[in-house]
């Protein structure tokens, strides 16, 4: 929670993959808080999903069809947010997948390419973006979603998903230390397994899921709001000594 009530009051925050999971619920979680909401997904009938929603709380959202891995629609969609709202105080690049589990030696250049433009280029297309903004407003926080995979190196289905993780928290940490005296925060988040529509995306087989929930000490998946009410804090001025680092949740560990 912020540490000044209405803190998050007339602020705007862009979501990327806001049509679903994690996106969706850190959505309703800022609406909840009074923030503005600009809602961009792929999908934009999800993402419009998502809009009624917060709208239905009485909070502002509008919607974007946006393609992350396609720059000049990463562009547009933050200027529809600074033509909606006049600012973007804070990013958050949940749009991401795993597309299909994979042994190393079967992930191939089509694989390998579309978890690399999707996980990476659309989290460096997304912070290239905004950040311009945030330093002229001379404020601004960035939240990337990485994956508590990248500790663990996906061995066995995921490399090429874990090894994309591993880049965004990597860009995370140089751009939060690039910007750390212009007013500008950047983080990532790392959590196990979520329960959304994310494992069926990576065609996760029944068994695999179970494996999963066995490797978390507190034997569940973690629920989407769980990571949105920390993609909160992250934003607010409760945590204004924290950058470049990453958090994970996980329910005690896992992921083999
Ligand atoms: N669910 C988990 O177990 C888990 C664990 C660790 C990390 N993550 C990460 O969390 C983030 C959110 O995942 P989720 O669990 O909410 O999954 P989800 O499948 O519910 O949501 C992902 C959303 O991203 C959208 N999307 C996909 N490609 C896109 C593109 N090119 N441009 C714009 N939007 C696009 C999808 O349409 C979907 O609405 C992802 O980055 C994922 O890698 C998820």
């Amino acid at each position: 929670m912020p540490k000044t009530p209405d803190y998050f009051q007339n602020k705007t925050i862009v979501i990327t993959g806001a049509g679903s999971g994690i996106g969706r619920a850190t959505a309703l979680i800022f609406a909840r808080e009074g923030a503005n909401v600009l809602c961009a997904d792929i999908k934009g009938d999800a993402a419009q999903e998502t809009v009624k929603q917060v709208n239905a709380t009485g909070a502002q959202a509008i919607a974007t069809t946006t393609d992350v891995c396609d720059r000049t629609a990463v562009g547009n969609m933050i200027s529809a947010a600074l033509s909606a709202y006049g600012s973007v105080d804070f990013l958050f690049n949940s749009a991401g997948a795993a597309f299909k589990r994979a042994k190393f030696l079967d992930i191939d250049d089509d694989l390998w390419k579309k978890t690399y433009d999707l996980n990476v280029n659309g989290v460096l297309y997304g912070m290239q973006a905004a950040l311009p903004h945030m330093l002229d407003a001379g404020q601004g926080v960035i939240v990337n979603m990485a994956s508590m995979s990248h500790k663990r190196g996906g061995p066995g289905a995921s490399i090429h998903y874990a090894s994309a993780k591993g880049a965004v928290l990597t860009m995370t940490l140089g751009v939060a230390r690039e910007f750390a005296d212009k007013g500008i925060r950047c983080l990532s988040i790392s959590p196990g397994p979520v329960d959304t529509a994310f494992q069926g995306t990576a065609s996760t087989s029944a068994e695999m899921m179970q494996q999963f929930r066995n490797d978390v000490p507190m034997k569940r998946f973690g629920e989407p709001e769980e990571i949105g009410e920390l993609v909160l804090f992250m934003c607010s001025d409760a945590c204004e000594f924290m950058t470049a680092d990453t958090v994970y949740v996980n329910g005690g560990g896992g992921w083999r």
